[in-house]
């Protein structure tokens, strides 16, 4: 594997020249977006102490990918697409459960058990066992969504591709993201927690503890905690206004599931979206 990161570094340092004519690096990346798109590696993981590693060189490799592609017409039915990158393939086989509408890119790796409304999972993104991805809810590039998550309808996973050092979203396991949330930018929900609907999430967002009036920190939800969109009061030259920020209004014990996200397990457990 050090190999192929060294090959990919290598054509990074040229990555203006590149075009699809270049057949040998065009292997070489496809490899290397292969082994994602199959979950051998992924683009950043947690450590056991918490922190998170990105493999920048496996984020080089997708950007690459879009030097040494040609767009390509294709059709199904009436519907025509042009695009540089193909879809994933083979569901049944991962035993993934994909509905109609639902398109995931080639690329990107969804663990058994993982079910897909009408959604959209992108390049470099992994998607964790039985995880729900609901009705219009958009994973972003790299981003990495833990197990037995439910991303409900409409939720916006932002998408963090350049620089390459720099980390994606990070949902844990364990986690419910409600309707309409946006978690963007590198912000991570620890696991277990759950996210009210409409809460915007990014590392400039103060999360905040409703007990104690704390900062817990920015872009951050703690583990195990529920959490919802609130306004703080904001004074500039031109007056006072409100500012969005995260209220973590319950702590759960270590495993407890929220009463809410019970009801949402069983229907998983159904096959069925909520
Ligand atoms: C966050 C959530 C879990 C809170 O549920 P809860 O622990 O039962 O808490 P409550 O409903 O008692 O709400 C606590 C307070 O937060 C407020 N609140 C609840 N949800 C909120 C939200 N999404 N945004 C802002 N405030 C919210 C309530 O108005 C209440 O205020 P009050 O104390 O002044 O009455 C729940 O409201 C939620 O958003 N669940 C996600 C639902 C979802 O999207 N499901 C997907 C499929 S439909």
């Amino acid at each position: 594997m050090e190999d192929l990161a060294a090959r990919i570094e290598e054509l990074w340092e040229h990555a203006g020249e590149l075009t699809p004519a270049d057949a040998e690096a065009s292997a070489i990346v496809t490899e290397a977006v292969d082994l994602l798109d199959r979950g051998v590696l992924r683009v950043a993981e947690t450590g056991a102490d918490g922190t998170t590693v990105v493999h920048d060189w496996l984020k080089k490799a997708i950007l690459l990918l879009f030097c040494l592609r040609e767009v390509r017409t294709t059709e199904v039915g009436p519907f025509e697409f042009a695009d540089k990158l193909p879809l994933k393939k083979d569901f049944a086989r991962a035993g993934v459960r994909v509905a109609p509408g639902a398109s995931a890119r080639w690329g990107s790796y969804l663990a058994p058990g993982v079910v897909l409304m009408p959604s959209y999972v992108n390049i470099g993104a992994r998607v964790g066992e039985q995880t729900m991805v609901d009705t219009w809810a958009t994973v972003g590039s790299c981003a990495q969504i833990g197990a037995r998550v439910h991303l409900s309808g409409g939720v916006g996973i932002g998408g963090v591709l350049e620089p390459p050092n720099a980390v994606p979203v990070i949902v844990e396991d364990d986690v419910l993201v409600g309707s309409r949330c946006m978690v963007t930018q590198g912000a991570r929900v620890g696991r277990g927690a759950v996210l009210g609907e409409g809460t915007i999430l990014n590392p400039s967002i103060p999360v905040v503890d409703a007990d104690t009036g704390e900062e817990l920190g920015r872009g951050v939800v703690p583990p195990w905690s529920v959490a919802i969109s609130a306004a703080r009061r904001r004074e500039y030259p031109g007056g006072e206004f409100f500012l969005p920020c995260v209220l973590v209004i319950r702590r759960l014990e270590e495993g407890e599931r929220h009463d809410k996200a019970r009801l949402n397990a069983l229907l998983r457990a159904h096959g069925v979206s909520a």
